[in-house]
């Protein structure tokens, strides 16, 4: 760090977990970015100022994450498309003093997806587990590759239904009614749990049964805590394909590493700090 360092940090509620400060400076480190990303414990009464330090130091780019992702939009210049579309920014870009409001979880997981396990989504039937914020962002996402439909489905049925009701109908996104779940699944190309359901320290805890998979599908999981879930790991002895969570996050700090510094995100070495950090 210098006099020249362009500042970066992260803002959330609690943060002192995140990985993102190691998985970013280790990124301007690896492509020479003079830059420097720390985490900032920003309760929600004090949003409202972070985001006027933000201006007021000239900040160049901030992530936000829980639980300030919605409310954090009212504060900025301008938001983009696909945050608006998923209500909700998880990364902020400021130009010149405007700050532009992006949200790279859904991008960020479909980018994984697509490297990692499946790089051709078009025509695909997906099934995704959970209607939460994080199912927001990636049905969103899912939607731009043309599938040819996906299912959501939900413990809490009702709120699958508005999900899916609250896109566009040319984005073939419909709920699956709980007792249609096993079908469907039989059917789908990618399964992905946005559910907490298999964290730890539940890791015995599966949100369907692995049995409905067909075998070759993709078996997705968003949750890196274990790194190998226990829905991953009998999908994989049924013959699936398996895609964990830890691509996600690694990709969505990517876009929002691009989106700062106009450069390619060394994945790579993103990747392995972050997968040191747990051990
Ligand atoms: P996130 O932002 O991570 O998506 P969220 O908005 O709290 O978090 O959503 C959590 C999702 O996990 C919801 O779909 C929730 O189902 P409900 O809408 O029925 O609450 C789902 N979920 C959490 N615990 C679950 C459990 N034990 N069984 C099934 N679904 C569960």
């Amino acid at each position: 760090m210098d006099s020249h360092t362009a500042l970066f940090g992260v803002i959330g509620d609690p943060i002192r977990h995140s990985k993102s400060p190691i998985m970013l400076n280790r990124a301007f480190r690896e492509t020479g970015v003079n830059g420097g990303y720390a985490a900032f414990h920003v309760t929600p009464e004090r949003l409202e100022q972070a985001i006027a330090g933000v201006r007021g130091l000239g900040f160049r780019g901030l992530n936000v994450t829980i639980p300030h992702k919605v409310e954090v939009m009212q504060f900025l210049d301008e938001i983009s498309e696909g945050a608006q579309a998923i209500g909700a920014v998880n990364t902020i870009v400021n130009e010149n003093g405007r700050l532009i409001g992006y949200n790279t979880d859904g991008i960020g997981y479909v980018r994984s997806l697509k490297e990692e396990a499946e790089p051709d989504l078009s025509g695909k039937t997906i099934v995704v587990l959970g209607a939460g914020g994080a199912a927001r962002g990636i049905l969103w996402a899912l939607a731009q590759e043309g599938p040819a439909a996906i299912f959501v489905a939900n413990r809490t049925e009702a709120k699958a239904v508005e999900l899916a009701g609250s896109f566009p109908s040319a984005m073939r996104i419909s709920a699956v009614p709980g007792n249609g779940l096993q079908s469907v699944v039989a059917e789908a190309d990618v399964v992905v749990n946005t559910t907490s359901v298999g964290m730890s320290p539940n890791v015995d805890a599966l949100p369907i049964d692995p049995a409905w998979l067909k075998p070759g599908a993709v078996a997705s999981d968003l949750i890196y805590n274990p790194l190998k879930t226990a829905f991953l790991s009998r999908a994989e002895e049924r013959g699936c394909r398996i895609h964990g969570g830890l691509g996600m996050f690694v990709y969505q700090g990517a876009y929002a590493f691009e989106y700062w510094t106009g450069k390619p995100a060394p994945i790579a070495a993103m990747r392995e700090v972050v997968l040191a950090s747990f051990v």
